[in-house]
């Protein structure tokens, strides 16, 4: 099955399919390990931080990793936040980077204009669909700003929550989803990445929380898959809900960077079996073990 298809029978269903970021390259054997091993179906992915700021080294090594290690029967593989502004407000080349996923057979890929104005996001995001479309590759694009891998401080987070600081606004997801034929979208309802930088990055990452009836007013609108970023650390009954209320994929990255980098102190296998344990315990703890038989 194509991952465009398993997205839409997910979101149909309410099923959440987990995707996981791969910080360091030997965490992507252990991921799909333990996809198989409890009948998940889930995604793996890279994103241009994952490159920068850790050791998943490239787009192409991580795709050859994916190549030796993932079981197709479980796994997909997904481009995570290539952005147009990255989070120091450089630009960068975001057309080579997409183009490198696409050619290298990425099943999807994810545009980041979060931090352009809402028609220049637009305006990207559908010259993205029309690059990747044309080869059968799926496009996530984000709407509002999904805070936290940016090097300043963020505002305390019930600010963040209460003032719906960067949160995506329903009727322009509207016109987005229209305007671009995006296939999902990450939205921006009260979630935020863990930091990626400095001495934060080894930290406890602050835990947040999901807005359910901000949520459902754009799962109103969107109707089409919708992508949760920053999962790491959100309670299982703000998943459920969220789950609910369109979320289909959910990113998870600091939760499983930390397993593996806590680890490496003690020896390089035990922490590839840290990272197992840790993706394991999402899956039991989001209750999608066995999500495989109900996407057929
Ligand atoms: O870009 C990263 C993903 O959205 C995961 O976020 O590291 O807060 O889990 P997280
Ligand atoms: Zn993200």
């Amino acid at each position: 099955m194509k991952i465009s298809d398993v997205m839409k029978i997910a979101y149909k269903k309410h099923i959440l399919i987990p995707a996981f970021n791969v910080a360091y390259l030997p965490m992507l054997k252990p991921i799909s390990d333990a996809l198989c091993e409890c009948n998940c179906t889930g995604i793996i992915e890279v994103s241009r931080p994952d490159i920068i700021n850790f050791g998943a080294k490239s787009i192409e090594a991580v795709a050859l990793e994916f190549e030796k290690n993932a079981d197709l029967r479980y796994c997909f593989l997904h481009l995570d936040h290539v952005p147009v502004i990255d989070e120091n407000y450089q630009a960068i080349d975001w057309q080579k980077l997409i183009k490198t996923g696409i050619e290298l057979g990425f099943d999807s890929v994810m545009i980041d204009g979060s931090r352009l104005a809402f028609e220049q996001n637009i305006k990207i995001t559908r010259t993205t669909v029309k690059m990747a479309h044309q080869k059968g590759v799926c496009v996530e694009a984000e709407l509002g700003s999904v805070l936290g891998h940016e090097k300043e401080k963020l505002p305390p987070y019930e600010e963040i929550f209460e003032k719906k600081i960067g949160f995506t606004e329903p009727e322009k997801a509207k016109i987005f989803i229209e305007e671009t034929t995006v296939d999902w979208l990450s939205v921006s309802a009260g979630s935020i990445h863990g930091a990626i930088s400095g001495a934060a990055k080894d930290r406890k990452k602050p835990s947040a929380r999901i807005d359910i009836d901000h949520l459902a007013k754009i799962n109103e609108k969107a109707k089409i898959p919708l992508v949760l970023h920053g999962g790491s650390g959100i309670s299982p009954q703000c998943i459920k809900e969220a789950v609910k209320n369109g979320i289909t994929k959910i990113n998870i990255g600091t939760e499983i960077r930390q397993a593996y980098q806590k680890a490496l102190k003690s020896g390089k296998n035990f922490a590839q079996e840290n990272v197992k344990k840790a993706v394991k315990k999402i899956l039991e703890t989001y209750q999608i073990c066995n999500s495989a038989e109900l996407l057929k």
